[in-house]
């Protein structure tokens, strides 16, 4: 298969492209190596997947007028995995207009050119963000997501319905996943566990936001592009649910999945599993709730198990402990 990957110098674009590429695909990564973090870090990923000869890299912003189109009528690629987007909860309070030129603006081009230029499967990535104040755990794709605590959030939303609206007038089956905290290798530098490791590397203090009293679904990234490599080919059909827990619309081959670890994990204790993988305490200075944020997430994993079989299995220690030798031999601490 030909798939062009959207972000594919990002964190999660880089591992999933690396997976395709060695399951023999063909794959075009489409990233404009936007700054929001160390651009050398999007480099070197970048690097790594161009020394397979499947991969080809265009660097540019997928909101650039007709850039996305080009690309497809050029490419003609099977399937379309769409990762690239300004992410990040925090960073939507200080930099908004941000979030809507590349999650609002870069996915309608996306949607545009997936109307003329068709693909088997239109693959989008969204976020457990959107669950944003429900307190029902663990999180269904059924249940009502209206409340949005964070502009990122609300972009993220909005894609899931603008992606609705294509999928019913112009039959473009699409999937959208709702991403439960990824971690692992190549992560990102602006996500807690590479703060939290590079602070205690240096003997710094780390900040724990709502004194330590969160509980996240952290997936393990391995196991996250597995369950998109299998929902790739769990191509939605109206008419056609797998279970009682299908979100399918009943007017639009769409469908939103959550992939997520199903197994919450106490901040402390992913800190201590950090800890005791480095060998180093933490000097800990705990902080209030941040704007924006919520204080647990859990995901309900049923219906990417109907889907594709697959759970998500990696313990936390285990994955804490791969990321951590990454972390330490990248940055030579
Ligand atoms: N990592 C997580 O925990 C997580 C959780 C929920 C959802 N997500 C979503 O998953 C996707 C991948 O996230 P990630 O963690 O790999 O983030 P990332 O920031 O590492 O990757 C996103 C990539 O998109 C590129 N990009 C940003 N704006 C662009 C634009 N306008 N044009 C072209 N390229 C652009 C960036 O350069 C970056 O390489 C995003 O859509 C994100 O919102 C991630």
């Amino acid at each position: 298969m030909k798939v062009l990957v959207t972000g594919s110098a990002g964190f999660v674009g880089y591992h999933l492209s690396l997976r395709l590429l060695s399951a023999g695909h063909e794959v075009i990564g489409v990233d404009a190596l936007t700054d929001y973090y160390d651009v050398a870090l999007k480099k070197a990923r970048e690097d790594r997947l161009s020394a397979h000869t499947g991969y080809k890299a265009r660097r540019a912003r997928i909101e650039a007028p007709g850039l996305l189109r080009g690309m497809l009528v050029e490419e003609r690629p099977d399937m379309v995995v769409h990762l690239a987007a300004q992410a990040g909860v925090r960073y939507s309070i200080e930099a908004p207009a941000t979030y809507m030129a590349a999650n609002l603006q870069g996915t309608f081009a996306l949607l545009e050119a997936v109307r003329a230029v068709p693909v088997r499967h239109l693959l989008i990535a969204s976020t457990s963000s959107v669950y944003g104040a429900n307190t029902q755990m663990p999180y269904k794709e059924t249940d009502k997501a209206d409340t949005p605590m964070s502009f990122y959030a609300a972009t993220k939303k909005a894609t899931e319905a603008m992606g609705h609206s294509y999928a019913h007038l112009y039959d473009i089956p699409m999937t959208f996943f709702r991403f439960f905290t990824v971690y692992g290798t190549w992560g990102r530098p602006d996500m807690a566990p590479s703060l939290f490791a590079d602070a205690i590397l240096r003997g710094e203090p780390i900040r724990v936001f709502n004194h330590g009293d969160m509980r996240r679904d952290f997936t393990y990234v391995e196991d996250l592009v597995e369950g998109i490599e299998r929902l790739m080919e769990a191509i939605p059909k109206v008419g056609q649910p797998v279970g009682e827990a299908d979100s399918l619309s009943p007017v639009a081959p769409h469908r939103i999945v959550n992939i997520g670890n199903a197994e919450p994990v106490q901040l402390l204790d992913f800190i201590g599993s950090l800890e005791a993988t480095l060998g180093m305490e933490a000097e800990k200075v705990m902080m209030d709730m941040q704007p924006g944020d919520v204080p647990a997430t859990w995901a309900d994993t049923t219906l990417l198990r109907d889907l594709t079989g697959v759970a998500m299995g990696t313990p936390v220690p285990e994955g804490v402990a791969k990321f951590a030798e990454w972390f330490r031999e990248y940055h030579g601490l």
